[in-house]
């Protein structure tokens, strides 16, 4: 797949190489605050305050599109191993998700924690290349380890729950009325599944 413009403005980085790299504390901070997130101030939030502490205690993995002109973060995404709860999945959907049982409290997954573009970035429509570098790194985990399926809470709004169905995630919680919804991208051929 062919991404020129999204690749010549940006260049993709792993917070954890930023970390060692950076002589001071204070400048990684610097850098984390040039990303400003308005529409999802919980984005913004993790990032400044969470995601330095999150990357050193191994917890998860942040990685940061660097806007190769102004040395701005335009974009991130933070990714880790988790655990599904079953609290409120059907169980033949859990079977489909567990692939054996159906009465299980927790599956083990992929996460994506957080991902999101910077206010400046808006208008441009790049987050499915964001979500191409994504699972492009979670597939090279999945190859390795197994795992049946990537999970992310999407906020609970048509045009985004229609941006992740474009990227082949689907929900899993029917009629989810609170502000977020569970959604997966399965590794397993759902056809296979049924037969
Ligand atoms: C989610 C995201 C990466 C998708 O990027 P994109 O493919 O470039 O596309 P857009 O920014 O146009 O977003 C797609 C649609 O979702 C809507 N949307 C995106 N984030 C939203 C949010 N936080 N709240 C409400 N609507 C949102 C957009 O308004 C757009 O709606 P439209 O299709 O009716 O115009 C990007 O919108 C983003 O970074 N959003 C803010 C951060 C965020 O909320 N992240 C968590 C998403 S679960």
């Amino acid at each position: 797949m062919t991404r020129p413009q999204f690749d010549e403005s940006f260049s993709l980085f792993p917070l954890s190489e930023i970390i060692q790299n950076t002589d001071s504390n204070r400048k990684v901070k610097k850098l984390l605050e040039t990303f400003s997130c308005t529409r999802n101030i919980d984005l913004q939030d993790f990032l400044y305050n969470k995601a330095v502490t999150f990357e050193k205690n191994l917890r998860s993995r942040t990685y940061l599109y660097i806007d190769n002109t102004t040395q701005e973060v335009a974009a991130y995404f933070t990714i880790t191993i988790s655990t599904l709860h079953t609290d409120n999945i059907s169980p033949e959907v859990i079977e489909l998700l567990d692939g054996y049982k159906n009465d299980v409290a927790s599956i083990p997954c992929f996460l994506i924690g957080q991902l999101g573009k910077s206010d400046k970035f808006e208008p441009r429509k790049i987050g499915e290349y964001i979500l191409d570098d994504v699972i492009e790194i979670i597939d090279q985990s999945q190859k390795s380890l197994g795992g049946r399926f990537i999970l992310l809470d999407a906020i609970n709004k048509k045009s985004v729950i229609k941006f992740y169905e474009a990227n082949a995630f689907f929900p899993i919680e029917e009629d989810s009325d609170s502000e977020s919804i569970k959604m997966i991208k399965p590794y397993f051929e759902l056809l296979d599944e049924k037969a």
